[in-house]
């Protein structure tokens, strides 16, 4: 196959695929690092299945982001099967297979040279300005920001601009990156000529999803999620379990709903809005026990996950059909790059240096022959 190739030179095929009109992309996906959840749904996966209609999908497994701050040989040995998972958690949640093309971030080197070329357009104070790395050197529990979390953003706009990335739908401790990536396209074509789209950020309605504890947000890693995966009887455990107005000891107490997660998820998940208005207002009146509101939501939870149940039932029947999703993509995904890495490096000169020398070389190869 010609994909492991590495191209040298651009083609005029190059060129003309360049000048083709194309559909207008999406680009988003995820880091490894375990089963998606609700939080994952209502902050970009919601966006993503709407979004797939109007865009030609790119969805990527950024596993070379999830080195920057979980790099062992272990965390490395699970990403094939959180790949899998992941994958097969999208496509049950409504992603279309036959629309939408998912890839292996490390399986494609020439991300990583367009990385290279993309770290002299940002400065580090400005990379030290982005309040998100702070809090992920943290998470993973580090004294000193590594070189390679700091740089995140960068590898991020070389995930976004490898395929020419005209929308990303992230939630919102992404926003920050999306600004990061807009600023190195506009850099980008500034210096070089007009390359790049500058990409646009697609917010979602419901930007963080509290835990099921109360905190302010929803995390594998905090023990406060609910997957997508997770089948009746864990939904129900889980709702029954959640946190709500500590203060409401009994039913007849007048209780809080603002804040209150266990409402926060019947307004993103219970499509009953009548029900909803009803148990808020006997809730605020102590005129509902938390067992009726956590039943009916634990009911609205499930007829959400229903139909992805479904679905994923489906496709876990075809044993290797999620890996053969993520190699044909993979595969596509690095010939478009190849072709876009081409054209950068083009643009900058730096395939020209090259010839130059090469043309020389060959020149004084001849006249001793
Ligand atoms: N930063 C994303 C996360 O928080 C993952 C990611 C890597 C990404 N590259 C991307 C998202 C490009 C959107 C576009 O896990």
């Amino acid at each position: 196959m010609t994909t492991t190739e590495p191209i040298t030179e651009p083609t005029n095929g190059t060129d003309a695929a360049a000048e083709a009109p194309r559909r207008k992309r999406m680009l988003t996906g995820d880091r490894p690092t375990g089963k998606l959840h609700l939080g994952h749904f209502v902050g970009s996966i919601e966006n993503r299945i709407r979004l797939q209609e109007e865009y030609e999908a790119f969805f990527i497994i950024a596993d070379l982001h999830m080195l920057t701050t979980s790099n062992s040989r272990a965390a490395i040995d699970q990403v094939s099967a959180n790949a899998r998972d992941m994958v097969l958690d999208q496509l049950s949640a409504g992603i279309d297979p036959e629309k939408a093309t998912f890839y292996l971030q490390s399986a494609i080197p020439e991300v990583s040279e367009l990385n290279t070329l993309f770290q002299n357009l940002v400065s580090v104070p400005r990379l030290e300005r982005v309040p998100s790395l702070k809090d992920m050197a943290r998470a993973a529990g580090k004294d000193e920001m590594p070189y390679g979390l700091l740089g995140y953003p960068v590898l991020q706009a070389a995930d976004i601009l490898c395929v020419k990335g005209d929308v990303v739908p992230v939630g919102k401790d992404n926003h920050a990156h999306i600004e990061v990536t807009r600023e190195i396209a506009r850099r980008f074509n500034f210096l070089y000529g007009d390359v790049f789209p500058v990409p646009l950020l697609v917010e979602s309605e419901i930007t963080t999803l509290v835990g099921t504890d109360g905190q302010a947000k929803m995390s594998k890693s905090l023990g406060n999620a609910i997957l997508l995966s997770d089948d009746p009887a864990t939904v129900r455990r889980k709702v029954v379990g959640m946190y709500t107005d500590p203060n409401r000891v009994r039913a007849d107490i007048p209780g809080t709903v603002e804040g209150n997660p266990v409402f926060q998820y019947h307004d993103a998940f219970n499509p009953d809005r009548v029900q909803v208005d009803d148990l808020k207002e006997r809730y605020r009146a102590g005129r509902v026990g938390d067992v009726e509101v956590k039943d009916t939501l634990v009911a609205a939870i499930n007829a959400f996950l229903d139909p992805m149940r479904e679905r994923r039932a489906a496709y876990e029947k075809q044993s290797g059909l999620v890996d053969e999703i993520i190699v044909d993509g993979t595969e596509r995904t690095r010939l478009e790059v190849q072709a876009v890495v081409a054209e950068v490096k083009k643009a900058m000169g730096i395939t020209g240096t090259y010839n130059q020398l090469r043309r020389k070389a060959e020149q004084a190869r001849k006249r001793r022959a």
